[in-house]
């Protein structure tokens, strides 16, 4: 009897803007890019795991596992190859999760596997993380990035200007993630919403009657991000990326003031980085604690000496085969 062997690859992501809004209802604007993660499975008596990748996510079988278990799959060997630089913050786990379930036989919408995924993504890291990776991975649009409304779950692919490049930066720092601050922002995000309800719809008023100055700052971070991933989409439309890049420094200056979730290695990075010419603005991207910055540059213009970075490009999304 001949076994079906089946293969699926998911990209990773790069956030341009809207970090830590998606627990909260808010908008993201990710884009999947084109480097990412193949698994390939074949049904037999038991699980077995193999990899050729020296950097596939550490305790890589936990994400499979769950993603196998959300998904009720029959055992088999599982076996992963990737080209994504591991613990830079471009979701290396969500990649991975979303190839495994289209390898074990997830036959869906992109919204839906993209939720089953997140769920696998909070048992195996215990994190509460939001959709946008999943989704992202899930849901790329080759050349355009992804607008999403993390309140309806709706989806709108935004052109990247062909004169504009993405560039993702390493600080050096690997991410601590795993660690309580992700769990705690998210927390104080719900501690503002129970002031002054859901931080989507509420305004920089509702946010000044907030008490708290902890509980304030996050939510003043919550809603100008939502503003400025609005504002960021309309530049990108206009062809604007001077003005592209002046919201992604905004945007990394809240993160780091209002959300408290920079480093010293992300500030140095941003601040190398927006300042390069050509660049137009640079900020920390994915959650935050390390990994990696992105900027927005001209095509062409010359990355910093000295840094670890990438040139991506927007990318499709998962597939089988
Ligand atoms: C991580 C989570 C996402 C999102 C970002 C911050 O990447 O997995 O859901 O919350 O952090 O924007």
């Amino acid at each position: 009897m001949t076994r079906a062997t089946t293969r699926a690859y998911a990209p990773g992501r790069v956030n341009l803007i809207g970090d830590h809004t998606d627990y909260t209802g808010g908008l993201v604007l990710p884009m999947a890019i084109d480097m990412g993660t193949t698994v390939t499975y074949e049904p037999g008596p038991t699980w077995s795991f193999t990899t050729d990748a020296a950097g596939v996510e550490p305790g890589w079988e936990r994400y499979v596992d769950a993603v196998a278990a959300e998904l009720h799959a029959e055992p088999g060997a599982i076996a992963v190859t990737t080209t994504l630089p591991v613990g830079a913050g471009l979701s290396s786990s969500a990649a991975l999760e979303v190839a495994a379930a289209l390898a074990l036989g997830f036959d869906g919408p992109a919204l839906e596997l993209a939720q089953r995924c997140q769920r696998a993504e909070q048992a195996a890291s215990g994190v509460p993380c939001g959709i946008m990776d999943q989704l992202a991975a899930a849901a790329g649009v080759e050349g355009q990035a992804l607008l999403i409304d993390c309140t309806d779950l709706t989806v709108t692919p935004i052109p990247v200007p062909d004169d504009a490049e993405v560039i993702v930066a390493h600080s050096g720092q690997a991410r601590a993630l795993a660690g309580s601050a992700y769990a705690e922002r998210r927390r104080d995000c719900e501690a503002a919403a129970s002031q002054i309800g859901p931080l989507s719809d509420a305004t920089a008023d509702d946010v000044a009657r907030i008490t708290d100055p902890r509980i304030r700052a996050r939510a003043r971070h919550v809603v100008s991000e939502n503003q400025r991933v609005r504002d960021f989409a309309a530049a990108l439309q206009a062809h604007d990326l001077p003005m592209a890049g002046q919201l992604l420094t905004a945007s990394h200056v809240s993160l780091r003031d209002d959300f408290e979730v920079s480093t010293d290695a992300l500030n140095h990075l941003v601040g190398k980085l927006a300042f390069a010419a050509g660049f137009h603005g640079a900020r920390l991207t994915g959650a935050g604690f390390g990994g990696c910055a992105v900027a927005l540059a001209d095509k062409g213009a010359a990355i910093p000496p000295g840094l670890t970075a990438w040139r991506v490009r927007a990318s499709s999304g998962a597939r089988r085969g």
